[in-house]
């Protein structure tokens, strides 16, 4: 039989683990990258001039080893704002209830302007001008969280870069498949961060059934967090899978330590489902912002990218000040299993290892 874990993505991108780490380290990534997996470097929060020193860090430790960068692309928002400008349109209600909960929680200012503040998705300009980094690089993959990649195929197939799509809808991963992405990423409900209502399970297959045919791999992204899903993903037709909660605790991460410690107690009914991060549907630990936000008579969320400015002191402060009460990150549901401060390689042989034991339970092993 042949190697079931050598996928025809494996094969594409020259590496040995059909597993897809997306994280905001550097260091992660290259873990991940030099221990035979593939790894997506979220940057969307990154000016254009750090993208490229990141870029440059990331090659000089990979041996030429193909790696992608992550951005978001939405198309919500304005075409071009100050950050300035976009404080001053949230509305007084919104301020008033945020100063509330900043009164309540005793709250610190964040010691310098949040990153956030440098968010790709506050208006499509940034975006924009981040994208011209990995056009200037040519960076082997691209992948984009949220909006559609389609308006820069030409562009990116004529400097050998790949683009993958990142869809939580079948028609989504349709219409992408469609305009000619490379591959496409079936992310799930469970998945940490913007993410649709479509579980795992259910948009997974049905992905699949949609790139029958077109040679265009699918990763499946949400909840994966042990080999046991690994190989599930595989039964359900993907190619890889696409993970983000699983490195967050890593032994390289270079999450905040109060907060990982926060994300190994997590629970599953933890991680949730709220817009009042971003203005966004996205999974979040829960956080006494969270729970504020959730009352009755809490203001409406703001649109995208508003609500990301009035949330981003909030979780800034808390991590600059090592708040453990306060601090909330993206984790997905399948949180329960990060349990511990492994190295990224030891996570990814421990994953590649369950998966290979759960094949030999379905296949029975050799008695001699
Ligand atoms: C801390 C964190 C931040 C994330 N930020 C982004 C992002 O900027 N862009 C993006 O495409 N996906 C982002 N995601 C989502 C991941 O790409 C991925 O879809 C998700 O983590 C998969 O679900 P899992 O966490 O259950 O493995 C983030 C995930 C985490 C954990």
């Amino acid at each position: 039989m042949s190697d079931p874990l050598h996928t025809q993505l494996c094969e594409k991108l020259g590496i040995e683990y059909p597993v897809v780490a997306f994280t905001h380290c550097k260091d992660v990534a290259v873990a991940v990258i030099n221990a035979g997996g593939f790894a997506v470097l979220g940057e969307a929060m990154h000016t254009p001039d750090q993208i490229a020193a990141d870029i440059s860090w990331i090659r000089e430790r990979i041996d030429g080893k193909p790696f992608g960068i992550d951005l978001v692309l939405p198309a919500s928002v304005p075409e071009e704002k100050t950050v300035e400008e976009l404080m001053a349109m949230i509305p007084q209600e919104q301020r008033d209830y945020e100063q509330m909960i900043k009164e309540k929680y005793n709250v610190p200012d964040p010691k310098e302007a949040p990153d956030l503040h440098t968010w790709g998705g506050l208006d499509q300009k940034r975006a924009l001008n981040q994208l011209e980094v990995i056009f200037d690089e040519k960076v082997p993959v691209f992948a984009s969280g949220l909006g559609s990649p389609a308006f820069i195929l030409d562009r990116a197939h004529q400097l050998g870069i790949q683009v993958w799509g990142l869809v939580g809808k079948p028609r989504q991963a349709k219409k992408q498949i469609d305009a000619g992405v490379d591959a496409v990423i079936a992310q799930g409900f469970d998945a940490a961060g913007h993410t649709g209502n479509i579980g795992t399970f259910s948009i997974v297959p049905q992905v699949v059934d949609i790139a029958r045919g077109t040679g265009v791999p699918v990763l499946a992204g949400g909840g994966v967090t042990t080999g046991r899903h690994l190989m599930a993903a595989l039964a359900l037709g993907a190619d890889a899978v696409w993970t983000g909660s699983l490195w967050l605790a890593s032994r390289e991460s270079d999450v905040n330590l109060q907060l990982k410690e926060r994300l190994i107690e997590a629970e599953t009914e933890d991680a949730i489902w709220s817009n009042c991060i971003s203005g966004y549907t996205m999974r979040t630990t829960r956080s006494p912002w969270h729970n504020e936000w959730s009352k009755p008579d809490a203001p409406p969320v703001l649109k995208p990218p508003l609500q990301m400015m009035l949330s981003s002191d909030y979780i800034q402060g808390s991590l600059d000040y090592q708040r453990k009460d306060l601090m909330t990150e993206a984790a997905g549901q399948g949180i329960h299993y990060v349990t511990e401060m492994k190295p990224a390689r030891q996570i990814l042989s421990d994953l590649v290892e369950e998966a290979l034991d759960v094949l030999d339970g379905f296949c029975g092993e050799d008695e001699d």
